[in-house]
């Protein structure tokens, strides 16, 4: 069993189908904390709920990247975390956390790769007028959104569709795609029963 941390900066429903599915039984991790940078972020509740502690921190305290992210390496190797989930955390990774964790960060993107990158993929694919968007997930590296692709779903954008609509429909694919995929890495080289 892996253990993990997950990051979050928003309402965490990603976070929630993780939590979810290692309830289930169908992840093999152990979440031993969030990382959140937003005090208000609707995860952290999600977190209190499911008794994940939490590590909450408001970047603007911190003279810089590496000083709040030397706090975050040392939580996690005080909690013997061995992979880091990128959940909707909109900061991109600095050299210290990748120095320690590069090939061990993952992060879930809504578009297929490299299309879309930044914030708002949903939005940025609607005003393109794309006929296809997707699901990316992928290993983080210092890029925004770059780094070596694991897997990746694509959904259909029809001339119809709001923000509201293909965000439901990517949520959906996120949300399943997600943690059977971290399943598959979590488990990679182990015999099947
Ligand atoms: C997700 O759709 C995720 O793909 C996206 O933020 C959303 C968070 O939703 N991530 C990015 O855009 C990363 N660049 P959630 O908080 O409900 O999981």
């Amino acid at each position: 069993m892996k253990n993990i941390a997950v990051f979050a900066s928003g309402n965490g429903s990603n976070f929630q189908a993780i939590i979810d599915a290692v309830e289930a039984g169908k992840v093999d991790a152990s979440i031993k904390l969030l990382v959140c940078d937003r005090e208000n972020a609707f995860a952290i509740e999600r977190a209190k709920k499911a008794g994940i502690p939490q590590f909450v921190f408001s970047a603007k305290d911190y003279a810089s990247k590496a000083d709040y992210e030397k706090e975050i390496l040392f939580r996690l190797n005080e909690l013997g975390v061995e992979f880091v989930i990128l959940a909707g955390y909109m900061r991109l990774i600095g050299a210290v956390l990748l120095s320690d964790f590069e090939g061990k960060i993952v992060n879930i993107h809504p578009s297929l790769l490299p299309a879309f990158t930044g914030k708002d993929a949903i939005g940025q694919a609607l005003k393109a007028r794309v006929k296809m968007s997707g699901v990316t997930i992928h290993f983080v590296d210092a890029g925004m959104d770059t780094g070596p692709i694991i897997a990746q779903q694509a959904v259909g954008v029809s001339a119809d569709d709001t923000r509201e609509s293909l965000q439901e429909k990517i949520q959906k694919i996120e949300h399943e795609l997600y943690p059977q995929i971290l399943h598959e890495l979590f488990t990679a080289g182990e015999e099947k029963q």
